[in-house]
């Protein structure tokens, strides 16, 4: 079974303070949302790789650390997760980007894809799916369903807000797939809506309704 990691960071839970509240302008809530994903790329990434290499410095010779090769990819679920994107590549500038489109029909709740366009080398590389929210989890695992038929191997997922019934689903349905969550709200409401969540994410980054 792959990990559940809560954040329990105070700088990612006081941003995350700031994005819930209603009166937060879009403005402030990109920034929010680009600042949380930065934050919790340092979790995220906590167990790649390192290797080491000789190196001098002006002083003399010693051994260093450095990542060793490991190549990475960023896929954010459109639209909310083009939100992340900038905060991710950041700290991994390296990475490289795919994007994966999907919306969820507000009458079944069912993810629907629109668009997907991946690096061709997508099988070799770790890959981070990233969205700001776990809702029914029919989004995730749709995202994460498509890169697995693109020959992806190791994939983690991030979100910034999570519903138990979406934790469970990915468990149920990528038990492979480390989960990465700013906050583990309450529940769902009747419409799919994470209570007390945020509201839509991106009607909220992209300022639409
Ligand atoms: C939101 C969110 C996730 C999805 C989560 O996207 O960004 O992708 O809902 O819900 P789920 O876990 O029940 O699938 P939405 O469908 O509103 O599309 P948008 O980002 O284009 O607004
Ligand atoms: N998508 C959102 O943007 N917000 C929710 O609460 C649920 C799904």
């Amino acid at each position: 079974m792959a990990k559940i990691v809560v954040m329990d960071h105070p700088l990612i839970q006081h941003k995350i303070g700031i994005i819930r509240r209603t009166e937060t302008s879009s403005k402030e809530f990109r920034e929010m949302i680009s600042e949380i994903a930065m934050l919790m790329s340092f979790e995220a990434t906590r167990e790649l790789p390192l290797v080491d290499i000789d190196i001098e410095t002006p002083i003399g010779k010693t051994t260093a650390k450095e990542l060793a090769g490991k190549k990475m990819a960023v896929v954010p679920i459109l639209r909310a997760g083009l939100g992340m994107v900038e905060g991710m590549l950041a700290m991994i500038p390296a990475a490289k980007v795919g994007h994966i489109g999907l919306y969820r029909d507000p009458e079944t709740l069912e993810p629907v894809e629109y668009y997907c366009k991946l690096p061709s080398d997508i099988a070799s590389r770790e890959v981070f799916v990233i969205d700001p929210m776990l809702a029914t989890g029919g989004s995730a695992s749709a995202a994460i369903t498509m890169l697995k038929e693109k020959g992806a191997k190791k994939i983690h997922f991030m979100c910034i807000i999570a519903a138990p019934e979406g934790v469970k689903r990915m468990q149920k349905e990528h038990s492979d797939v480390d989960i990465y969550i700013g906050a583990l709200d309450e529940k769902l409401n009747d419409h799919g809506y994470i209570v007390p969540g945020l509201g839509d994410a991106g009607d909220r980054i992209f300022g639409t309704k």
